[in-house]
This record gives structure tokens, C-alpha cells and sequence, in this order.
């Protein structure tokens, strides 16, 4: 809203100095802008957030006065490249992207730059080229934290005892730096467990790339889940499993109660996701999922939408890091992502709004 005024504000000047004969001309960079076109480019609709996420961006680019453009890429880098590249063809002025994948946009970019059309990095980053200037994210390195403290509460790994645990870890995209960010945050904290013997990786499995799922495909996790049950619990029980992402944690679980997990004699493992996506609240409050973590879109969209304001109206875009992407350091919004579990989504998503108890409902 201060921003709205703000850019009323200069309007009202430019206007009064154009009808006194000054040098209105001076205000018509800021004025240019009112009424453009942005355009949003988002991954894929097969997760609820991202069209969360869309749909916050454009009601509140309209509410500001802008025009946006909305598309989906299907998880396909391709037609998200085509897809840039018809918005930059179609003038629009601003360019927010969440890369399906983020190191094979750099062409597009490039042709973005040359038509001075400035790019915001929405929620992943672009990486590996000097042409994209702000990122709105989450602290992405903290979501891994959270799921790996949250395993080591559960299975109260502190405690001074014999006992040990079979874990299993899974990543999310090798396409997405987030992805790295996620398994940086909760690897670490695992590691002197499994070092002391604690926990037990039965699988052997502990390389990014040995554990990283792709476009974080729910198929491709409960394949891999069913793989490593097959093979490696034979005799043994798996006490937790390592996701970052709900809609991994889905497919997580399906092979899991395929292998007869679920049950009082073989319950479910504790087991961790990430974005609090509505089919995965269910499978909390139902005790199958057991953590998520709580990335507020509407908040995420509100930064980027204020940055995508400030870039247009010629004022400084909100920032409170830097990040690296191979090439440059981007300047940044880090959101604090927060974690759910069956004790708290009422207060966190229900009555903050972001869902309601009949969403919920079975
Ligand atoms: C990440 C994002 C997560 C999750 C994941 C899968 O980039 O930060 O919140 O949505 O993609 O879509």
C-alpha cells in the first residue's frame, strides 16, 4: 500500500510539473511503469503450492495496478524456456521465475537482458549467470535443519543408550539448488549419528546424487522406497526416512504400506516433508506423515511482488542476503520457514487462513 501511494504520489508530481511546464519528463521513468505487463513463470502445477503461489502474484499485481501473465511449464525446461521467451516477445517488462530447472535458462535470460527486462528469481534460484538481479526465497538451508533435527527428536537420538535406528535419506532435484540447500541443512546434523553407529543406513545410500530424486517425482521416491525395502529390510524395520518434500513423502509412503508398514504390529516410520500441502496435513492429523514444514506463498509472493514494485517504480528492492549462483552474488529475501506437525497446524494454518478445517476434512 506505501508503495501504491508512494507511486500516486509521483504521479500527482509529474502530472502538476507537467502542467506548470517544468521538466515533467524527469518523473516519466516512474509514470512509464504503472500499468505494465509482468510475466510469471512457475514449474508446474502438479503441486499445489506453485498455484498457491501463481495466483498470489497475480491478485496482487492487479491490486497494484500492473497487468502479469501466468504460465506453467509442465516440469518441462523446455517449454519453460519457450514459454519466457514468448513472454519477453509479448513486451512484457519484468520477468519472476521459479526455474524447473535452474542452470538451463541462461540463453533466455541473456535475451531478457538485452531488452533491459529485469528477472526476480521466484522461490528457486537461477543459477550459473550474471542476468537475473533479486531472489525472493525461503532460508532453505534452515527447512533442511528442521526435518533433521526433527528426526534426531523423534527417535531421541541424545539419549545414552544402545539403541540404534535404521534412517533412510532422500534429496529432492539435482536441477534445483534449493535441493542442495535442503540436504546441506539436515545432512550434518545426521552425520555424527551415523558416524557413531546410531543410526544405520541399511541402503548404503548417502550421496546427494545417490539420494536425489528427480523433479522431485513422487514415482521416482517410492520406486527408489520400494527398491531399498526389497532389498534391504528384509529382516529389518525402518525407523525414519529423510524427505524433503510432501509430495516425495506421498510416494514414501505408498511403498511403505505396500511392504505392510501402517499397522500396530509395523507401524510407519517418523518420517519429514516440506510445503504443508493439503493432502499431506491430511496424512498428519491421520498419524501416516509425521512433519512438514510451513512456507507461507502468500508471504513469499507479497516479497516478490514488492520487489518486482520497487524494480519498476525506480526504488530499492527489499533484501536481507546474498546469494551466491556460480556467477554473481544475488541479492536476496530469505522468508523464515517454520514446521508443522500435528500439534500445531491448527494454530499455524488454520487459523492463520492458509487452509481451512473443511480443506481438510476426509
Ligand atoms: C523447491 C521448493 C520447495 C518444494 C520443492 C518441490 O524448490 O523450495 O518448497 O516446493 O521445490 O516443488
Amino acid at each position: 500500500m506505501r508503495k501504491i501511494l508512494a507511486g500516486l504520489s509521483l504521479t500527482v508530481l509529474a502530472l502538476s510539473l507537467a502542467a506548470c511546464g517544468g521538466d515533467a519528463v524527469a518523473a516519466d521513468s516512474v509514470y512509464a511503469n504503472v500499468g505494465a505487463k509482468v510475466g510469471i513463470s512457475m514449474p508446474t502445477k502438479e503441486s499445489a503450492r506453485w498455484i498457491a503461489d501463481g495466483n498470489a502474484m497475480v491478485a496482487q499485481f492487479k491490486a497494484m495496478g500492473y497487468q502479469a501473465e501466468l504460465q506453467y511449464a509442465n516440469n518441462d525446461k523446455a517449454l519453460q524456456n519457450q514459454q519466457v521467451d514468448k513472454m519477453i516477445g509479448n513486451g512484457d517488462q519484468l520477468l519472476l521465475i521459479a526455474a524447473v530447472d535452474g542452470g538451463a535458462m541462461n540463453d533466455v535470460l541473456a535475451k531478457a537482458a538485452s531488452k533491459k527486462i529485469p528477472v526476480i528469481a521466484y522461490d528457486r534460484l537461477l543459477t550459473g549467470t550474471k542476468n537475473v538481479d533479486y531472489q525472493a526465497t525461503f532460508d532453505n538451508t534452515r527447512v533442511g535443519a528442521l526435518q533433521g533435527q526433527f528426526i534426531i527428536d523423534r527417535l531421541n537420538l541424545t539419549k545414552k543408550d544402545d539403541k540404534t535406528y535404521n534412517v533412510e535419506l532422500f534429496a529432492g532435484s539435482a536441477t534445483d539448488i534449493n535441493a542442495k540447500y535442503f540436504y546441506d541443512g539436515a545432512k550434518p546434523l545426521l552425520m555424527p549419528y551415523i558416524r557413531s553407529g546410531k543410526i544405520k543406513i541399511r541402503s548404503g545410500e548417502t550421496a546427494f546424487k545417490k539420494v536425489a530424486t528427480n523433479l522431485y517425482d513422487a514415482k521416482v521416491a517410492q520406486a527408489r522406497m520400494a527398491r531399498i525395502l526389497n532389498d534391504d529390510y528384509k529382516t529389518e524395520r525402518v525407523d525414519a526416512v529423510l524427505s524433503p518434500y510432501d509430495g516425495m513423502t506421498i510416494g514414501i509412503i505408498k511403498a511403505l504400506k505396500a511392504a505392510g508398514y501402517g499397522t500396530a504390529d509395523k507401524p510407519l516410520p517418523i518420517t519429514t516433508g516440506q510445503d504443508s500441502e493439503t493432502p499431506s496435513v491430511k496424512s498428519i492429523i491421520a498419524d501416516e506423515q509425521t512433519q512438514s514444514i510451513f512456507k507461507d506463498t502468500r508471504e513469499l509472493a507479497k516479497v516478490a511482488v514488492e520487489q518486482a514494485n520497487a524494480i519498476l517504480t525506480g526504488s530499492k528492492p527489499m533484501t536481507n542476503a546474498e546469494v551466491k549462483n556460480g556467477v554473481k552474488d544475488v541479492p536476496t529475501y530469505y522468508l523464515y520457514p517454520v514446521q508443522i506437525t500435528k500439534n500445531n497446524y491448527k494454530t499455524l494454518l488454520v487459523d492463520s487462513g492458509y487452509v481451512t478445517e473443511d480443506d481438510l476434512k476426509v
